[in-house]
C-alpha cells in the first residue's frame, strides 16, 4: 500500500515536472531578455509575428490612452521588451493635459515656434529649449519626442512653416542640431522629421514632390545631413510625400543610401503617422518602424515574408534598429518618472528664448523701449487672445499663455481697462459662436475678425495714453496651407482701417503708435509699414508670450533676433509663387519645384528682387561697428579659411549682435546663387563701447557645391569673396580667398534622380 502510494505521489511529481512546470519553466529560462548586449540573441528568438509587432505602432489607441501621446510601439514581455512612447513636438511635448480619476494635471510648457528659435541665430538658446523640453518629456514618461522638426520654409504659405525654422539649410541644421543635443542629453531620444522635402500641407499624404539633384543636396536634404552629423539623432521620421515618384519612407535610395550610407545615420526611421501605403516596401527601404501602426501591416509583413516576398533578414536589420535605441530609452532602463517637471524654471526657459527670437523690423525716433511706467492704448484682438504657437501635431497643452494684456500689466505698464475690457467681451462673444469653432481638435479655429476702432475711440485713448500699439494676429496649422488672402497673408480691411484710424489719432497728439505682430509666418507690410513708428515681430512666442513681449517692449532685454525667412515685399514675389501647392491647381497631385536653388534670400539676392525685409536683418536698441574684416593664410585656401571681424557696440546699451558669413563663387559649370550663407555666429553680450572679436573657420564642405555630373560635393578653383555681413542685404566687409586647385570633398551615392525633366531656374 505504502508502495503503492509512493508510486502515485512519484506519478504526480513526474507528471507535474514533465508536463505543466517545466513547459513554462523551460520557456522562460530559455527565451532570452532584452539586454544592451544581446539584441542579435533576442532577435534570434523572435517570432516572425514578435518581429511583426516590434515594426508596427500600437494604433491611434495611444492617442486615447490616459498619456495622451501620439504613439506608442508594442511591449514584448516574453522577450524583456517594453513598449515605448513618442509624443509631439516642436515647441513642446504634447500629451493629455488631464486623466481621469486625478486631480493632478499633465500640462507641458510651450516654448517659442521653431521659426522663433531659429530668428535669435544662438544654437545656445536652441540647445537650451531642447534640455527643457527633453526634461519635460522625461518627467512625464515619454521616451522619444517627435521633434524637432527642420523642413525648409520654400513658400511662406505653407501652414507649418511655424514648425520649422529657416529658408536656409544650414540654419535649419544647426539649430536642429542644438535642439535635439538639448533633448538627448536627459537620455531621452530626438526624431528629426519631415525626411524630405515635406513643404507644404495642401495634398500632404499623396503629392509628389520633383526636386533636381543639386536642389535636395544643397537645401532640402542639406539641414538632415548637418543635423545627423552633429547631433546622431535617436529617429528620423520620413515624410507623407512622395519624393521624385516614391513616397519617402518606401525609398531606400533616400533612407539607406543617403542617410546611413553618405551620412552615416545609426538610429531609427518611423514614418510619419499614417504614412506611405506599401508596408512592406518601407521594411524593403529601411523604414524600420511604421506608425502609429495597424495589424493590417504587421499581417502584410508576415504574409510576405511567408510567401518570400520580404526576405526575413532586411526585417531582422529593422528590428535591430529599432532595439538598438529602445535599450536606450527610460521605459527600457526602468526610470521612475513623477510627472511633476519642474515647470516654473521651463517657463522662464521659454520666456527668455521667446524674447532672443523677437525681431525688431522698425523703430523710428526710438520709440522702444517704452518706459515702464507710461500708459498705452492698446488694440487688436491679439492683446487678449494672444497666440502661443500653431496648432497640429505643433501645439502644446499649456495651463495658460500669458497675454499681452497680462504681460505689460504685470511689467508696471498702465492699460486702459475700459478698452481691455471691451476686447475680452468682444474676443469671448465670437468665439461663443458656433461659426468660430475650430473645424477639429488639430486645427486653428477661424481667425476672428478685429473689432473696428472709431475715430472718437481712437482719439479719446491719443488723449489719454502716452503711446499707440496695434497687434497684429496670424495661426495655422496641420491639414492646411495659409493663403494669399486678405485675413492671412494680406491683411484685411479693418486691420488696414485700423492702423490708419490709431496711427492719425495718436500722431495728431504728437504720439507714437508700435505695432506687435503676434504671427507664425510672413505677411504683407509694405502697404502699411510707414503708417507706424516701430514694429515688432514676437512671432508666435510661446506660453510666456506677454511676459516676453513685455521684456523686449520695455527695453529689459535688448533685442537681438533677425529673420531666418524672408518678408516678401508681395507673395507674388516668392519664387515658387507658380509651383505651390503645385498641379492640377483644383486638386495638385504633384509639385515641380522649379526654382531649383533659388529659395528665400538665394533668390531676391540674385534676381534683385528687393523684399520688405531680408533674410537675416533685425534691429537692435544700440548699434554695432564692424572692423578688421579679413582672412587668414593672406587668403589662400587649403582645407579650410578662418574669417575675423570685430564687433563693436557703438551705441549706448548692452545688446548682442548676429553676424553672417556669405560666400559669394567664382563663375563656373556648377550653379550658384550669388550669395549663400556659409556660417554664422551670436555675439556675448557687448558693453556700450566694448567689443568682441570673432573669429569663423569656414572648411571646405561649408562652401562645396553639389556637382550632380560626379554625384560629389566640390569646392572649384577660383576666387571666392566672404561678405561679413548684418542682412543678407547688408554686408559690413568683404575679403576673399582663393582656392588654387578644384577639390572634390565628398562622393556620394548616385541617387533620387528625378524621372522627368525640371524646367530649373538658373542665372
Ligand atoms: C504629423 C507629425 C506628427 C504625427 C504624430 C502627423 O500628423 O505630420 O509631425 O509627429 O502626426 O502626432
Amino acid at each position: 500500500m505504502l508502495k503503492k502510494v509512493i508510486s502515485m505521489l512519484a506519478l504526480v511529481v513526474l507528471m507535474l515536472t514533465s508536463f505543466s512546470v517545466p513547459i513554462f519553466a523551460v520557456e522562460e529560462t530559455e527565451a532570452p531578455q532584452l539586454r544592451q548586449d544581446n539584441i542579435d540573441e533576442v532577435i534570434a528568438a523572435m517570432t516572425l509575428d514578435e518581429k511583426a509587432k516590434v515594426v508596427t505602432g500600437i494604433g491611434w489607441a495611444a492617442f486615447n490612452d490616459e498619456l495622451g501621446a501620439a504613439g506608442k510601439t508594442h511591449e514584448i514581455p516574453r522577450l524583456g521588451i517594453p513598449s515605448i512612447a513618442l509624443a509631439d513636438g516642436p515647441a513642446g511635448v504634447r500629451i493629455n493635459p488631464t486623466r481621469e480619476n486625478t486631480e493632478d494635471t499633465f500640462y507641458a510648457t510651450a516654448f517659442p515656434i521653431a521659426t522663433a528659435v531659429a530668428s535669435s541665430w544662438d544654437t545656445a538658446v536652441a540647445e537650451q529649449v531642447g534640455t527643457a523640453m527633453g526634461n519635460e518629456l522625461k518627467e512625464y514618461g515619454v521616451d522619444v519626442l517627435l521633434a524637432p522638426a527642420l523642413n525648409l520654409h520654400r513658400n511662406p504659405l505653407n501652414g507649418r512653416n511655424f514648425e520649422y525654422y529657416s529658408e536656409d539649410p544650414l540654419v535649419s541644421g544647426k539649430m536642429t542640431a542644438a535642439v535635439v543635443n538639448g533633448v538627448e542629453s536627459n537620455g531621452v531620444g530626438a526624431t528629426i522629421k519631415h525626411f524630405v522635402a515635406n513643404n507644404q500641407e495642401t495634398n500632404r499624404q499623396s503629392i509628389d514632390t520633383i526636386v533636381s539633384q543639386q536642389a535636395l543636396r544643397e537645401m532640402y536634404l542639406k539641414g538632415f545631413e548637418i543635423a545627423v552629423k552633429e547631433s546622431q539623432p535617436w529617429a528620423v521620421m520620413s515624410a507623407y510625400n512622395k519624393l521624385n515618384g516614391v513616397y519617402t519612407p518606401q525609398n531606400s535610395e533616400l533612407l539607406t543610401d543617403v542617410l546611413r550610407e553618405d551620412w552615416g545615420f545609426e538610429g531609427l526611421v518611423m514614418t510619419d503617422w499614417g504614412g506611405g501605403d506599401d508596408p512592406v516596401a518601407a521594411m524593403e527601404a529601411e523604414n524600420d518602424l511604421l506608425m502609429p501602426g495597424s495589424e493590417q501591416q504587421s499581417d502584410a509583413i508576415i504574409a510576405a515574408v511567408e510567401n518570400d516576398e520580404l526576405d526575413e533578414a532586411l526585417l531582422d536589420r529593422n528590428v535591430k534598429n529599432i532595439l538598438n535605441i529602445v535599450v536606450q530609452t527610460p521605459s527600457f532602463l526602468g526610470y521612475e518618472h513623477f510627472d511633476n517637471p519642474d515647470l516654473e524654471a521651463h517657463a522662464q526657459v521659454s520666456r527668455e528664448a521667446a524674447t532672443e527670437g523677437m525681431v525688431l523690423l522698425e523703430n523710428h525716433e526710438q520709440v522702444l523701449p517704452i518706459q515702464e511706467n507710461l500708459s498705452i492704448g492698446l488694440f487688436g484682438n491679439g492683446q487678449v487672445d494672444t497666440i502661443k504657437g500653431g496648432t497640429g501635431s505643433g501645439d502644446v497643452n499649456v495651463e495658460h499663455t500669458v497675454t499681452i494684456t497680462e504681460g505689460l500689466q504685470a511689467a508696471g505698464y498702465t492699460l486702459d481697462e475700459e478698452l481691455v475690457e471691451s476686447y475680452q467681451s468682444y474676443v469671448d462673444d465670437l468665439k461663443s459662436l458656433p461659426e468660430y469653432q475650430p473645424p477639429s481638435s488639430f486645427q486653428p479655429a477661424p481667425p476672428l475678425p478685429e473689432r473696428e476702432v472709431t475715430a472718437e475711440e481712437a482719439q479719446s485713448y491719443a488723449e489719454s495714453s502716452d503711446v499707440g500699439m496695434i497687434v497684429i494676429s496670424r495661426n495655422s496649422g496641420e491639414f492646411a496651407d495659409r493663403t494669399a488672402t486678405e485675413g492671412d497673408f494680406y491683411l484685411t480691411e479693418t486691420e488696414h482701417a485700423n492702423i490708419d484710424t490709431v496711427s492719425n489719432a495718436f500722431h495728431d497728439e504728437g504720439k507714437q503708435v508700435v505695432t506687435v505682430l503676434n504671427i507664425g509666418g510672413p505677411i504683407e507690410m509694405m502697404s502699411w509699414k510707414d503708417k507706424v513708428d516701430a514694429i515688432l515681430l514676437a512671432w508666435q512666442p510661446g506660453s510666456e508670450a506677454g511676459h516676453a513681449i513685455a521684456d523686449v517692449l520695455s527695453g529689459k532685454v535688448n533685442p537681438s533676433g533677425k529673420l531666418a525667412t524672408t518678408f516678401p515685399k508681395d507673395y507674388l514675389d516668392t519664387p515658387s509663387v507658380d509651383n505651390f501647392p503645385g498641379y492640377p491647381e483644383e486638386d495638385p497631385t504633384e509639385v515641380v519645384y522649379e526654382e531649383d536653388l533659388y529659395v528665400g534670400y538665394r533668390y531676391h539676392h540674385t534676381f534683385d528682387v528687393k523684399p520688405a525685409y531680408e533674410f537675416g536683418y533685425g534691429l537692435s536698441y544700440t548699434e554695432f561697428d564692424y572692423n578688421k574684416i579679413r582672412v587668414n593664410k593672406n587668403g589662400r585656401f587649403k582645407d579650410k579659411i578662418t574669417v575675423f571681424s570685430s564687433i563693436t557696440n557703438s551705441g549706448d546699451v548692452a545688446g548682442k549682435e548676429a553676424v553672417q558669413v556669405y560666400v559669394s563663387a567664382p563663375d563656373s559649370s556648377i550653379e550658384n546663387p550669388d550669395i549663400e550663407l556659409a556660417a554664422f555666429t551670436k555675439t556675448d553680450t557687448i558693453r556700450p563701447g566694448k567689443k568682441e572679436n570673432i573669429k569663423i573657420d569656414i572648411t571646405a564642405s561649408d562652401i562645396a557645391s553639389f556637382d550632380e555630373s560626379k554625384s560629389a560635393w566640390v569646392v572649384e578653383k577660383g576666387t571666392y569673396e566672404l561678405h561679413v555681413a548684418s542682412s543678407s542685404e547688408t554686408v559690413e566687409g568683404t575679403t576673399s580667398f582663393t582656392v588654387p586647385e578644384n577639390i572634390v570633398v565628398e562622393e556620394v551615392n548616385d541617387v533620387l534622380v528625378p524621372e522627368q525633366d525640371i524646367n530649373r531656374l538658373t542665372k
